[in-house]
């Protein structure tokens, strides 16, 4: 589809799709992080839909939901912290790590990957879900983004392995995977 003919409300309309992606690539884990969690959307729905231990993680708490429960009481975390120093999580900790639509954001973009590949256990997973660059979120907010080969990148330069780039929902969302080296 030309980019053209995409309404203004494009991601709001993808997000839930989006989030039900996420979570059947990260299904199967126990314990998943989320780096740039805002308001915690996400979190809730992983934890409801998969009932995993699920930690948010923003630089910004302001955001954060009252409640630490999903409406089903399945409980999840919001921790406000900058995502270059997760000090509460230990090395080996974590069987996945999801950021969406934050990694642009964040000022130093390496230093979250390699904290990321600390605390994710070997033959744990990262997801990356960005707004590339060149795309509509270019066109509505203005923000500098990544393209999917720089963030599959970054990733391999933080130690991640058999990492894997694309664009999907109309070349308008960035996609990348990887893998901490099992020991
Ligand atoms: C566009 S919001 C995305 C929020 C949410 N992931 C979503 O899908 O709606 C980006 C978030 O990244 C957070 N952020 C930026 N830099 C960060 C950092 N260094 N550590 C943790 N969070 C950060 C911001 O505070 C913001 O809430």
């Amino acid at each position: 589809m030309p980019r053209r003919k995409l309404p203004d409300n494009f991601y709001e309309r993808i997000k839930p799709g989006l989030h039900e992606r996420v979570g059947r690539e990260l299904r199967l884990a126990g314990t998943v992080l989320d780096l740039g969690c805002g308001s915690c959307e996400l979190v809730q729905y992983l934890a409801e839909t998969y009932r995993q231990k699920v930690i948010g993680v923003d630089l910004a708490s302001d955001n954060f939901p009252k409640k630490r429960h999903t409406h089903a009481g399945v409980r999840f975390r919001c921790i406000g912290r900058d995502a270059t120093h997760i000090d509460f999580a230990a090395d080996d900790s974590v069987d996945a790590i999801v950021s969406m639509w934050a990694l642009h954001e964040m000022h130093h973009p390496k230093a979250i990957l390699r904290e990321a590949h600390r605390i994710l256990r070997p033959g744990g997973k990262i997801l990356v879900v960005d707004f590339p660059r060149d795309s509509l979120a270019q066109t509505l907010w203005h923000e500098d983004y990544h393209r999917p080969e720089d963030i599959a990148q970054m990733l391999r330069e933080a130690g991640f392995r058999e990492v894997r780039d694309r664009l999907t929902a109309y070349r308008q969302i960035a996609w990348v995977h990887g893998w901490k080296r099992a020991t």
